[in-house]
């Protein structure tokens, strides 16, 4: 059980920060246009939505250390993805049924109610885990008020890992679905059905062709994308790594099929596909804005908190910006939200049709967005390199293989490596990057890929270069504020 002085303490905390924000110290890694907290451990983002004309951007936040324990649910609301709220702290594990952290889930919005669903942690004396799914209703201008447990136990069969609910309705029904495990520990997702979202049924097992694949699956998110067509997407556990794919601890991605709620399975689905081919991408969730499907990821990794060395500052890890999902072809594009654009403070670079050799720019800051289309019918490789004094990051492109490299390995702080991706681009090659102080996410060939990840350069000094000979189509940069 938490003490209340604790949280008189984190309020003061905050207070101190956000008075002090426009004095402190620039911090080299501290992101400008990224949701990131003041201090603590941010992960996956949860009860996303847009709820009485404002987007409701919930997260897991341990407020007191850099570690994975003591999740609670933090908030932050916007209108325009530009202005936000301060973060301030919703839920927090202190009930008999969520006591050791307030895990992951959903929101729905019924009528005038925000229900919040999520799993209720609770480890016993021995290290044994019980998983509790829980409710929360906030009505306009109230308060949040926990209404306990509403699925006290998994089904037989499965071990407690069962966590993650999302809900959503059909038919005038509501269906739930949770991350699972069985008992011979296959990875899952369990489907349970209400008619008033209070007193659940289970209603079985998503079946899928997904048989052996990976121990644990975490974060389900349902979603109708088009027609019949539904898409899965998941944070699966334990899959194998192979050349172009699954190079992370975890991966994120989805299937797209029918999906059949009487049978309980999802038809003639496609290959599982991963969502984002960074070092730093997990646990995704979808809602609906308008007639979009809006997905913001977390920028961070399970088990890999050694390689954010911002954790010496007392903070670690951030949310993506929110990507539109679009359905074209059977595969899904990723593409930003239009209120980003918002962003945008000037523009230091516009070109167009321009032969280059080692082209160089020099940017005096590392928040921009840039949007780069380079000419591939006669260029076979390319190099781009974003230098910071004698570090790099560097993205490689052979059209022959249809190989795309992003390499980390130059790096001395945080994470390295490379990730190897396969992606076609004969006529041209599209870039949109959102670069910020420690974090950096591409989009490729109008979202197709994408790859979002975390970098921790020792300078300021900033610099583009394309490190051939190439022609650019077009060549866009902008400086981007923060937002507050
Ligand atoms: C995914 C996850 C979820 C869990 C939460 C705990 O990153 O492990 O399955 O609910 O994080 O913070």
């Amino acid at each position: 059980m938490t003490n209340p002085h604790l949280y008189e303490q984190i309020n003061q905390d905050l207070k101190n920060y956000y008075d002090n924000v426009k004095n402190n110290k620039r911090n080299l890694w501290r992101n400008n246009f990224h949701i990131e907290m003041p201090f603590g451990l941010i992960n996956d983002p949860n009860g996303l939505c847009y709820y009485n004309n404002k987007f409701y951007i919930f997260y897991q936040w341990n407020p007191f250390s850099c570690e994975h324990k003591s999740k609670h649910w933090g908030l932050v609301t916007t209108t325009d993805f530009v202005n936000f709220t301060r973060p301030e702290i919703v839920l927090r594990p202190e009930e008999w049924f969520d006591k050791d952290g307030c895990y992951s889930g959903g929101a729905y919005v019924k009528d005038d109610t925000l229900q919040l669903f999520y799993t209720g942690n609770v480890k016993g004396e021995s290290g044994q885990r019980e998983s509790y799914q829980c409710m929360v209703e906030y009505k306009k201008d109230g308060n949040f008020d926990k209404k306990g447990v509403i699925i006290d136990k998994q089904p037989e069969s499965y071990t407690t890992h069962f966590r993650d609910p999302m809900v959503f309705e059909g038919n005038g029904i509501y269906y739930m679905v949770l991350g699972a495990q069985t008992e011979d520990l296959k990875g899952r997702a369990l489907i349970y059905n209400s008619e008033d979202s209070f007193k659940w049924s289970f209603a079985g097992e998503l079946k899928t062709n997904m048989n052996d694949f990976g121990y644990m699956w975490e974060c389900p998110n349902l979603f109708k994308i088009s027609g019949n067509q539904f898409a899965f997407l998941f944070s699966p556990q334990g899959l194998n790594e192979e050349e172009f794919k699954y190079q992370n601890t975890f991966q994120s991605g989805y299937v797209i099929g029918e999906l059949d709620l009487n049978d309980v399975s999802l038809k003639h689905h496609t290959e599982f596909r991963e969502i984002d081919k960074g070092f730093d991408f997990y646990a995704p969730q979808v809602f609906r804005y308008e007639e979009k499907h809006i997905m913001m990821g977390w920028i961070g990794m399970p088990d890999n908190e050694g390689e954010y060395v911002s954790s010496q500052d007392g903070w670690i890890f951030g949310l993506t910006m929110p990507r539109v999902l679009k359905y074209i072809d059977g595969v899904i594009y990723q593409e930003p939200l239009e209120f980003l654009e918002n962003l945008r403070e000037s523009q230091i670079v516009d070109l167009e049709n321009e032969i280059v050799d080692n082209y160089k720019i020099t940017l005096d800051t590392r928040t921009i967005e840039c949007n780069l289309d380079l000419d591939m019918k006669d260029y076979n490789d390319l190099e781009l390199k974003m230098k910071f004094e004698n570090e790099s990051i560097s993205i490689f492109y052979n059209k022959e293989e249809e190989i795309c490299i992003l390499d980390r390995n130059s790096m001395e702080l945080g994470g390295k490596g490379v990730r190897k991706f396969k992606l076609k681009a004969d006529k041209s090659l599209k870039l949109h990057m959102f670069i910020d102080n420690s974090t950096i996410e591409i989009y490729y060939q109008d979202g197709l890929e994408t790859t979002t990840f975390a970098y921790f350069p020792k300078c300021d000094d900033f610099e583009i270069e394309i490190k051939n000979k190439a022609k650019i189509n077009k060549l866009q940069i902008w400086n981007l504020r923060k937002i507050n």
